[in-house]
């Protein structure tokens, strides 16, 4: 495939992605592209599958049915004629490297500092050389603001400081693809500027990027898309002006009118 091709395929393609737990249905059939480079915002109501949607795009939820791509690449089985098969654990860990996810909570290792944390998945997962690791990792920790914190451990950092080692160490695998899952809303109200801040940088530099998130003026003013989800479904799509300045659905002006 020449380059120009690969260009412009999208980076995230999702058809038709159903999901259930036990008899809950919480996917119903889920439809997405993501273009390279783009910022899609993902919005919606409590339980309308977010969280569950952007776990199935790194496998960390296992689909019913449907189809994922990610870079051309289908998340969690390989094809071999007309039948799936699931992949191997080390095949999906190995997809996964692809793709930086964030969360509402740091997860950081409280034993490491915050450069050991940015470190720890290159050196260990893709056993990169250390001195070419730790020049990337500060490098990056200097880019989220936090050049002169690399020694701190996490229980020194603010939230909003240890959001943006969070936001480093997924960068520091160099993914394709990152994925926030609501990276502020556990933040004090002081702190999530700084974060929100970092990420609309990144999104400057061209990073794909989802990101399920509450705070409209961000979708407004980075997102290239916003997808509207309630029950399941994809409610809505398109472009901020048009989803959260004209929505078409009642169901979308239902929740706009909340939470704006
Ligand atoms: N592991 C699980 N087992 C059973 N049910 C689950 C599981 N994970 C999620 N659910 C259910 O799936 C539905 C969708 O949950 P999900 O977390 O994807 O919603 P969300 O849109 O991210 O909501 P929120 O805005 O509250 O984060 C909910 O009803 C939830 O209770
Ligand atoms: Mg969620």
């Amino acid at each position: 495939m020449s380059a120009i091709t690969d260009r412009q395929r999208p980076l995230v393609e999702a058809s038709n992605i159903r999901k259930s737990f036990g008899h809950l249905e919480v996917l119903k059939g889920i439809d997405m592209v993501v273009e390279q480079g783009t910022v899609s915002c993902l919005l919606g109501p409590s339980g309308s599958g977010k969280s569950t949607f952007l776990r199935c795009i790194n496998h960390l939820e296992k689909v019913n049915s449907g189809r994922l791509l990610v870079d051309g690449e289908l998340i969690g089985y390989r094809q071999r004629g007309n039948k799936l098969y699931e992949m191997k654990e080390r095949e999906v860990v190995a997809q996964r490297q692809k793709i930086g996810m964030v969360f509402q909570r740091f997860n950081l290792f409280p034993h490491m500092t915050a450069l050991e944390n940015v470190m720890e998945a290159p050196v260990l997962v893709h056993k990169e050389n250390r001195a070419v690791v730790e020049e990337r990792a500060r490098r990056l920790l200097d880019r989220v603001g936090l050049g002169n914190r690399v020694n701190n451990f996490p229980s020194q950092l603010s939230g909003g400081q240890q959001q943006r080692v969070a936001i480093a160490r997924a960068l520091a695998m160099e993914p394709k693809l990152m994925l926030f899952d609501e990276p502020t809303s556990a933040l004090d109200p002081e702190l999530v500027g700084e974060v929100l801040d970092v990420m609309k940088e990144l999104a400057e530099t061209g990073m794909t990027m989802i990101v399920v998130t509450h705070e409209i003026n961000f979708a407004k003013e980075v997102g290239d898309k916003v997808v509207f989800m309630d029950d399941g479904y994809v409610v809505e799509t398109g472009t901020p002006e048009q989803v959260l300045g004209n929505p078409q659905e009642a169901r979308t002006k239902s929740f706009l009118s909340k939470v704006l």
